[in-house]
């Protein structure tokens, strides 16, 4: 019997396949909904590669609420959610790379796929009585913390303020979800029935990175990398120059004048998804924000150390004007997490580091090749 069954939205994604096999391991059955616009059905294989498990899939766009009810109809035992789908900033061509993101140019339909989909969602949910959402929100909530005094790191009772459309997406689903199950816990009571069922996890995560140490699943984005370090992997492999360092020491009063950011592996982040799921289904908590982060910060140069050594030679850059909208520093507190989840962060980001470097020195083309046999055959 499996422990339960978990709808994935955004399952074929980075942090969604993650995630997936996570649960899988865990004895989840999991149910995929995902539309391919930033990612491929490969990753259901590897998934399966690695597990030895297979996830049921649906090619369903989030914003057709009518193709999402045929999913929770198909699967009545689906009891929980997490909501991966949305668009995320992923605008980098180098050439306007400092300019302002993609959700700043096409903010419309930002609000469509990350706000108007969790609202199909939430309104599936209800109507199928499916009770639980664990939510991918972003550090991004909290744009400039260092606006305040003794807020770095960034602990979860940070005022938010987002700097972007994006980030603003994002937080204006974690008001939605608090909103609705909040509500959905009242009418409950008015109801006479189980108030408790209706919970919700915010999981506001810092800089996700890193590759499954088999070197057969890593991130694949359909487009060209936005991220500091997919970018880096780029340069090692030769697809591209250089990296640009955005900002110096006039924009940022670091240790060495790059911005600071608390890098978390992808693994350590599909764990912390699996803890927060249980935690609402067994404690029943309402709605709770939770910063997932490490609480180690590093600098961008920092970063590139870290990688041009695991790759074994030093990796070009220069160092160019900030790119709009990026922060001095974002660290986690980590504490509510580590206390309230019993979860911390057990892989380093040189290990993400190294793991990134396997994935994608072996999967050059991501999942549009097959890896070596090798590893396939560890
Ligand atoms: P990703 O792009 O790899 O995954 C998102 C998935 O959602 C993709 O598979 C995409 O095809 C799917 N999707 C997009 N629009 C959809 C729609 N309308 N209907 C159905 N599916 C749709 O991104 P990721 O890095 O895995 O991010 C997952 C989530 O985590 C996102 O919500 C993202 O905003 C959030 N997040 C990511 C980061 C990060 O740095 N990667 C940081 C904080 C938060
Ligand atoms: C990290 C650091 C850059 C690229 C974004 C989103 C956030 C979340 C994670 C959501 C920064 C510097 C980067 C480059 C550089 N995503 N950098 N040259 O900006 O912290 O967060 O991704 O889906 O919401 O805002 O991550 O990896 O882009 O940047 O110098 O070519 O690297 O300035 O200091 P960021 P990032």
């Amino acid at each position: 019997m499996p422990v339960g069954t978990i709808l994935v939205t955004g399952g074929t994604g980075y942090i969604g396949s993650f995630t997936s096999l996570a649960l899988l391991d865990a004895g989840y059955d999991v149910v995929i909904v995902d539309s391919l616009y930033n990612s491929s059905e490969v990753a259901l294989d590897r998934i399966e590669l690695i597990s030895g498990k297979r996830p049921a899939f649906h090619k369903v766009d989030l914003t057709q609420g009518e193709d999402l009810d045929k999913v929770f109809a198909a699967h009545p035992a689906i009891d929980s959610v997490i909501h991966f789908a949305a668009l995320k900033a992923n605008l980098s061509d180098q050439t306007r790379a400092q300019a302002v993101g993609e959700s700043a140019e096409i903010p419309l339909e930002y609000y469509r796929v990350n706000v108007g989909g969790t609202l199909c969602l939430l309104s599936s949910m209800k109507k199928y009585n499916v009770t639980n959402i664990v939510f991918s929100s972003s550090a991004t909530v909290y744009g400039d913390a260092t606006r305040f005094e003794n807020m770095i790191p960034i602990p979860e009772h940070c005022p938010i303020g987002p700097t972007n459309t994006y980030g603003r997406t994002k937080s204006t689903v974690e008001s939605i979800i608090e909103d609705f199950i909040s509500a959905e816990r009242q009418n409950a009571q008015k109801a006479g029935k189980s108030f408790e069922q209706w919970n919700g996890a915010n999981l506001r995560y810092f800089n996700p990175c890193g590759a499954h140490p088999s070197g057969i699943m890593g991130e694949d984005p359909q487009g060209i990398p936005y991220n500091l370090l997919p970018l880096l992997g780029k340069v090692a492999t030769g697809d591209r120059p250089k990296l640009l360092v955005f900002g110096d020491e006039q924009d940022y009063p670091s240790r060495d004048g790059t911005a600071i950011r608390d890098y978390i592996h992808v693994i350590d982040l599909a764990r912390g998804h699996l803890v927060a799921l249980n935690n609402l289904r067994e404690h029943k908590p309402g709605v709770k924000a939770w910063n997932l982060g490490s609480g180690r910060g590093s600098t961008v140069f920092e970063i590139i150390k870290a990688f041009s050594k695991v790759v074994g030679r030093d990796l070009s850059y220069e160092v160019v004007p900030r790119r709009q909208g990026d922060v001095l520093d974002l660290t986690a507190n980590p504490t509510k997490a580590n206390v309230e989840l019993n979860w911390k962060t057990e892989l380093t980001m040189e290990k993400a580091c190294e793991d990134l470097w396997r994935w994608v020195s072996n999967n050059p083309k991501g999942y549009r090749q097959e890896p070596p046999a090798e590893l396939l055959n560890a």
